[in-house]
């Protein structure tokens, strides 16, 4: 029998179809060339059951969403005090792209904006594998399939990436950065242009929500305490400095990736992602936000 949970996602999606307002990124040449209409919903439980509805077997990339995921690969590496020295934990209040250097320490702000995620990326320990490889096992091992990087997206985003270079050398200069610039900024972006569905990011999220442990593996890819870091600092700033109005709307620990995927954790009960690829002004899925708002309403998932 059809769970009702999927006639409540197919509602989502039909009472949000009205939202069209923004547009796909267009400084990612590749991704300007989307189909904005794509729109896909799926929720994952602490039990590892995934509902989906939509395009929810399209593949996009992760963009920002592999930010808490790399943070939390660095903090497993090097420990929590270690991260904390090099990278900040306060909301920037201003653009993702922004250089956003604590004037004090010098330390990117936190690790959602583009230079404290270029910053963490350094700091993944690539000993025995590239960084962006161990990220893509990482990745393969949260959704239980191989996750492969899409390479003319991420061609495309290094070809018009010299935001992201200018940000890597200004950090390398101030000491900032464990790495040289450009092999850091073309890992990181290769990190930015893993391909994955809603599918993919519900059980990503379900992972967190479930302390670190992957629901249908049983693999503990995270300790208790870095999956509670990473979700306080998701909270504060994944939603750049649209997080307070997320924060008061939605109520959960979030991600948002440029190519219009969000993902919200509940912990101890659901992953949630969505995606649609027009942007709000923040520089998130403007029709992602409606739909993440309603489904909070809904299901209750807001914290306070
Ligand atoms: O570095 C960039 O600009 C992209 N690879 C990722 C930015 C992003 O996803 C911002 N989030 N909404």
């Amino acid at each position: 029998m059809r769970s009702p949970i999927l006639d409540y996602l197919d509602a989502i999606i039909a009472q949000t179809a009205h939202v069209v307002s923004g547009a796909p990124a267009d400084y990612i040449p590749e991704l300007a060339s989307a189909d904005p209409d794509r729109v896909a919903v799926a929720i994952c439980t602490v039990n590892g059951t995934v509902y989906a509805s939509g395009d929810a077997d399209d593949l996009f990339s992760i963009q920002s969403m592999s930010k808490p995921f790399a943070y939390a690969l660095a903090i497993e590496d090097r420990g929590i005090d270690d991260i904390l020295d090099r990278v900040g934990v306060e909301p920037s209040g201003e653009a993702f792209n922004e250089l956003s250097l604590d004037p004090e320490t010098g330390r990117p702000r936190n690790p959602m904006i583009n230079a404290g995620a270029i910053a963490v990326h350094a700091l993944v320990d690539d000993r025995e594998a590239p960084a962006v490889d161990r990220l893509l096992g990482l990745f393969s091992d949260l959704t239980q399939r191989p996750i492969e990087v899409d390479e003319g997206l991420a061609a495309s985003e290094l070809a018009t990436g010299d935001r992201n270079l200018g940000l890597a050398y200004l950090l390398h200069a101030s000491g900032r950065l464990a790495r040289d610039p450009a092999s850091s900024v073309e890992g990181y972006v290769r990190q930015c242009s893993a391909s994955v569905t809603v599918r993919d990011l519900a059980l990503m999220a379900a992972t967190l929500a479930n302390g670190g442990v992957q629901p249908n593996t049983d693999k503990k890819l995270f300790s208790r305490r870095t999956t509670r870091h990473l979700l306080s600092v998701m909270a504060s700033c994944g939603m750049y400095d649209a997080a307070g109005d997320w924060l008061t709307s939605v109520g959960i620990p979030a991600k948002s990736g440029v190519a219009g995927g969000i993902i919200g954790v509940l912990p101890g009960q659901v992953g949630v992602a969505v995606f649609s690829p027009r942007l709000d002004q923040h520089g998130n899925s403007a029709r992602g936000v409606v739909m993440m708002e309603k489904l909070s309403e809904d299901l209750g998932l807001h914290l306070m």
